[in-house]
């Protein structure tokens, strides 16, 4: 490999690695309010890290939540330019006591850097702007235009940034994404994610009693809203793992059967990842489908938790007034968020028990995307892959959701190259999170490779 750019991140790794360990000190979690100077602490560092390695336009941006980071570096001629995209906002860090060491005390063990935040996303952001710096150092110049965007909400559903980004605004103007907030299929195999699946986000509110009662005097005949959130939720699913609510599988676009015989020729081993990954003593699901269809290419429901009534140690004889259950639905291409909150909503209301007052509410959603392999910054990524990695990069989808990339498609015309360097295990949004240290190296040298290839 010749690239003077890769030379110069190899020298550095030690120093790349060590900046990593501090934004990873930055507790940035977005959804607790506590932490809201954080994320403002997360995005002044990386705007700095942007000006000192010469970016341009270096900005802040404000949102009604945490901010957005601009930069640009617009002085290639007669090339593309791409958008570059991470998150900077993390996961909150419950169960505390599981964690090995303290989730923002960094730590080496095994060749991974364990913390919250370090594949998810913080550590593959900093490889994007390591990237760039390594280009701009050995090179004084970037191989083609280079916008960066990075936001500080995207765990809490990326309002600011769906704002921003609808409001086509001048600055996000560009040919393409490169988003580096995903997963290597499995170690040491160079990996495009091309879909990802939608979600809604919603709460449902059960008010029973104008206040909390004695389960004695009043059991028997006052409505109990958890007993009516069991209800409601236990017809919202069967057995099988099939949702009932009418008409949610209508519009399902199915994957093609190209699609689907490329998943039945990933290395998968459903036993392993029952074991390795789930850790549970059977899966569950949809019969029919794999494993890798139930979780990219079907829709699914869960329940995230139950807030409310009396979670204290011991007992407390108490008929609650208020239920709430957390519930989101995955969607998939063909689906849309509006259809599917309106039919979960009416369904909901439709079988709610006697006695009970009820409210349903979206918090947040996000579009199914499903990406085009058939343009030239896809054939680039492989060929820049392919050389870092020595292998034929594999196409996936995955489960999650990156709500911004179907807005990037929608509002601005942009595809995604979605080249990320996690690995099944790395335990995000859970404790013991961890970022290959090997797999943040080799991610910067595609990183770099795959600019240098989109100027061919
Ligand atoms: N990076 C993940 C999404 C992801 C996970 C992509 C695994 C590929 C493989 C992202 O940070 C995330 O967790 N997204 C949330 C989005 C939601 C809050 C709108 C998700 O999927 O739950
Ligand atoms: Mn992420
Ligand atoms: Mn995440």
């Amino acid at each position: 490999m010749s690239s003077p750019a890769v030379a110069f991140a190899r020298q550095n790794q030690p120093r790349f690695l060590s900046e990593l360990k501090a934004l990873l000190r930055i507790p940035s979690i977005s959804t607790l309010p506590e932490h809201k100077a954080d994320c403002r602490r997360a995005a002044e560092m990386l705007s700095a890290e942007l000006k000192r390695i010469g970016m341009e336009n270096v900005r802040i941006l404000e949102t009604e939540g945490h901010p957005l980071v601009y930069a640009d570096w617009l002085q290639a001629t007669a090339t593309p330019t791409v958008l570059c995209y991470g998150h900077y906002d993390v996961q909150p860090t419950d169960p505390l006591e599981e964690w090995l060491s303290p989730p923002f005390e960094p730590e080496e063990r095994n060749g991974n850097l364990y913390a919250r935040g370090a594949v998810d996303d913080k550590g593959q952001v900093w490889a994007q702007v390591k990237a760039l710096e390594s280009l701009l150092a050995e090179q004084g110049k970037l191989p083609i235009n280079v916008r960066v965007l990075f936001e500080g909400e995207e765990e809490v559903g990326g309002e600011g940034i769906a704002k921003y980004v609808a409001s086509k605004p001048p600055e996000l103007k560009a040919d393409f994404a490169l988003v580096s907030d995903t997963e290597l299929f499995a170690p040491g195999l160079p990996t495009l994610c091309v879909g990802l699946r939608g979600m809604i986000y919603t709460e449902i509110e059960v008010r029973g009693a104008k206040t909390d009662l004695h389960s004695g005097m009043y059991g028997g005949a006052a409505p109990n809203p958890f007993m009516a959130l069991a209800q409601i939720l236990a017809r919202l699913k069967d057995e099988n793992g099939h949702i009932l609510i009418p008409g949610f599988y209508d519009d399902i676009i199915p994957p093609s059967p190209e699609e689907l015989s490329a998943w039945r020729n990933l290395p998968f081993d459903e036993e392993h990842y029952r074991i390795t990954e789930v850790g549970s003593k059977q899966l569950v699901g949809e019969e029919g489908y794999s494993v890798l269809e139930r979780t990219w290419a079907r829709p699914t429901l869960e329940v995230h938790g139950m807030p409310g009534g009396f979670i204290g140690a011991g007992a407390k004889t108490v008929i609650p007034a208020k239920a709430v259950a957390k519930v989101s639905m995955r969607l998939v291409p063909g689906m849309t968020p509006q259809k599917a909150f309106e039919q979960y909503s009416s369904f909901v209301k439709k079988i709610a028990p006697a006695g009970v007052d009820m409210e349903v509410r979206l918090i947040h959603s996000g579009d199914p995307c499903l990406i085009r392999v058939d343009n030239p910054y896809i054939k680039a990524a492989t060929r820049a892959l392919h050389e870092v990695w020595g292998r034929e990069t594999v196409f996936i989808r995955s489960g999650g959701s990156i709500p911004i990339v179907g807005d990037f498609w929608r509002h601005l015309g942009l595809p995604s190259v979605m080249m990320g360097f996690g690995l099944p295990d790395d335990n995000i949004h859970a404790p013991n999170e961890k970022f290959n240290i090997r797999n943040f190296e080799l991610g910067i040298e595609s990183l770099i490779r795959f600019l240098e290839e989109t100027a061919r």
